[in-house]
C-alpha cells in the first residue's frame, strides 16, 4: 500500500511562483514506489485545485488555461476527515477525490509558511511535514523571531520595530528610536520574504522612503543596523527538538546592496527558473572550521528555540569588520526545501523527503499521547448547575 501524499503549493503569497518550483522539484524527487502523489495548487486568490496538469511547470505560463484542466478541491477543517473533496461534484461522481495520509506543504511566505496553513492541518488532524503552527508563525515574523532568539542568548543584529500606526501617529519618536542604531540601516517588512519590500537607508530621507515602501507590504516593520561588509552564510537543519542535525553551509552570492529576489531565483541562466537552485553560491562555504562549527551549532539552537520540525534553513550574517556572526532569519519552509545542501551532506532529495514524512508521522503519533480531555464533564457537575446565567454564581464559571 502506497502512502497518499498531498503536495500543497502556490498560495496567497508573493512567493507563489517560487513555491510552484519547490513543489515540482520535490514531486520529481519522491519515490513512486512508496508514495501516491496528489498535487494541490492554491491560487493567488486562495482557491484549491488538483490535477495532473499541475505537474508541468510550463503550464503555469497561462494559469487560466491550467486551471481549466484541473478540478477545484478543498479539505474540511473537521478532525479526522483527511479527504480531499471535489468543489463541483458532477452527478454520480464521488464526493471525495482521495483520502490523504500526509500533507507536504511546499509553500512559501505569508498565508502559507506562517502557521495559517499549518493551523488547518491541525484542525483536520492530518500529519503534515515541517514546522507546526507556533514555530511557523514565530519563524515568519522577524520581530517575534528575534525577540525569542535574543531571550535564548542567540546573537541577532541590533534592531528596532514599530507598527504602521506608530509611524503615522508618532513619526518623530519612531525616527529617533531608529536613529539610535546609527545609519546606514536596513528596513524590512516583518513578515515578508524573498527580499520583497526591503531597502537600505543611508540617511533620514532614504529612511522615510524605505519605511513607506515597507509599509506598503505590511503593518509591522523592523529596522536593523546595516552591516556594510558582510558575508552571508546559510545552513539547513533537519529533524525535531529531540534530534536534529545541521547541513553543510553555503554562501549565496549577491549582485547589489542586498541579496535580491533576482539573485535568489533568476541567476540560473537556464530556460526557466530553478527556484533557490538558481542562486549563485559557494558550497560548501569556504569558512574557518571554527566559524562553520559555530554556525552549525547556532542553527540547531535556533531550530530548537523555535521548536521547529522537518527541514528549515537558518541564514546568518558575518560582520567582516568584527568577525561577529549573527542569525539573520529562519525559513521554516526553505526554497527547494534546501535539498541542495543535504545532497552535499550525503542525503539525496528522495531520502530527505522520506525523512520529512517520517518526522511528520512521528509528531502525529506523539501528539496522540497527549491529553485533550481533562477530568469530568464540567457541565455534569454540581458546580456547573449553579453557574447558569443569573444563578447563584452570577453566571461565572471559575477559571
Ligand atoms: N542587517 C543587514 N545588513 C546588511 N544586509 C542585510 C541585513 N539584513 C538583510 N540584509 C540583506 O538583505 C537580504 C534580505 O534580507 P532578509 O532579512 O534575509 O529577508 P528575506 O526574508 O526577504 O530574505 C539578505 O539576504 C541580505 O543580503
Ligand atoms: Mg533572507
Amino acid at each position: 500500500m502506497k502512502i497518499n501524499v498531498g503536495v500543497v503549493f502556490g498560495g496567497r503569497s508573493v512567493e507563489n511562483e517560487i513555491s510552484v518550483i519547490t513543489a515540482n522539484q520535490a514531486i520529481q524527487a519522491m519515490d513512486r514506489e512508496k508514495y501516491a502523489i496528489t498535487p494541490i495548487y492554491i491560487t493567488k486568490t486562495g482557491k484549491w485545485y488538483s490535477g495532473d496538469a499541475l505537474l508541468n511547470v510550463e503550464n503555469y505560463r497561462d494559469t487560466k488555461k491550467l486551471l481549466s484542466m484541473c478540478e477545484e478541491v478543498y479539505m474540511r477543517p473537521v478532525y479526522g476527515d483527511t479527504n480531499l473533496y471535489r468543489a463541483n461534484r458532477k452527478l454520480f461522481q464521488k464526493e471525495s477525490v482521495i483520502k490523504l495520509d500526509v500533507i507536504l506543504p511546499a509553500l512559501h511566505g505569508t498565508n502559507c509558511e506562517d502557521g495559517t496553513f499549518q493551523g488547518i492541518m491541525e484542525f483536520s488532524g492530518i500529519p503534515y511535514t515541517g514546522c507546526n503552527t507556533l514555530a511557523s508563525a514565530n519563524g515568519m515574523d522577524k520581530v517575534t523571531m528575534k525577540m525569542i532568539l535574543k531571550e535564548c542568548g542567540i546573537p541577532v543584529i541590533d534592531y528596532r520595530w514599530f507598527s504602521d500606526k506608530e509611524w503615522d501617529d508618532k513619526k518623530e519618536n519612531t525616527i529617533s528610536k531608529i536613529e539610535e542604531l546609527g545609519y546606514p540601516v536596513i528596513v524590512k517588512p516583518a513578515n515578508s520574504g524573498s527580499s520583497v519590500g526591503i531597502r537600505a537607508a543611508h540617511n533620514r530621507e532614504e529612511l522615510l522612503d524605505a519605511v513607506d515602501y515597507a509599509i506598503s507590504f505590511t503593518s509591522r516593520i523592523i529596522v536593523e543596523k546595516y552591516v556594510q561588509k558582510l558575508k552571508e552564510v546559510n545552513c539547513s537543519v533537519l529533524g525535531n527538538y529531540y534530534e536534529c542535525q545541521a547541513s553543510v553551509c553555503e554562501v549565496p552570492v549577491r549582485s547589489g546592496e542586498i541579496l535580491s529576489y533576482q539573485d535568489k531565483y533568476m541567476n540560473g541562466g537556464g530556460k526557466q527558473s530553478q527556484g533557490m537552485r538558481s542562486t549563485v553560491r559557494e558550497i560548501p562555504a569556504n569558512l574557518p572550521e571554527t566559524s562553520t562549527k559555530f554556525i552549525q551549532q547556532a542553527a540547531c539552537d535556533t531550530f530548537r528555540a523555535l521548536d521547529c520540525d522537518g527541514v528549515a534553513r537558518i541564514d546568518f550574517i558575518i560582520d567582516e569588520a568584527t568577525d561577529k556572526i549573527f542569525v539573520n532569519e529562519i525559513n521554516t519552509i526553505p526554497g527547494s526545501l534546501s535539498f541542495y545542501l543535504w545532497e552535499y551532506s550525503g542525503m539525496n532529495f528522495s531520502q530527505l523527503i522520506d525523512r520529512l514524512i517520517e518526522i511528520a508521522f512521528r509528531r502525529k503519533q506523539d501528539a496522540g499521547f497527549k491529553a485533550v480531555n481533562y477530568g469530568e464533564n464540567i457541565f455534569a457537575t454540581k458546580v456547573a448547575n449553579g453557574a447558569k446565567m443569573g444563578g447563584k454564581m452570577g453566571g461565572k464559571l471559575g477559571k
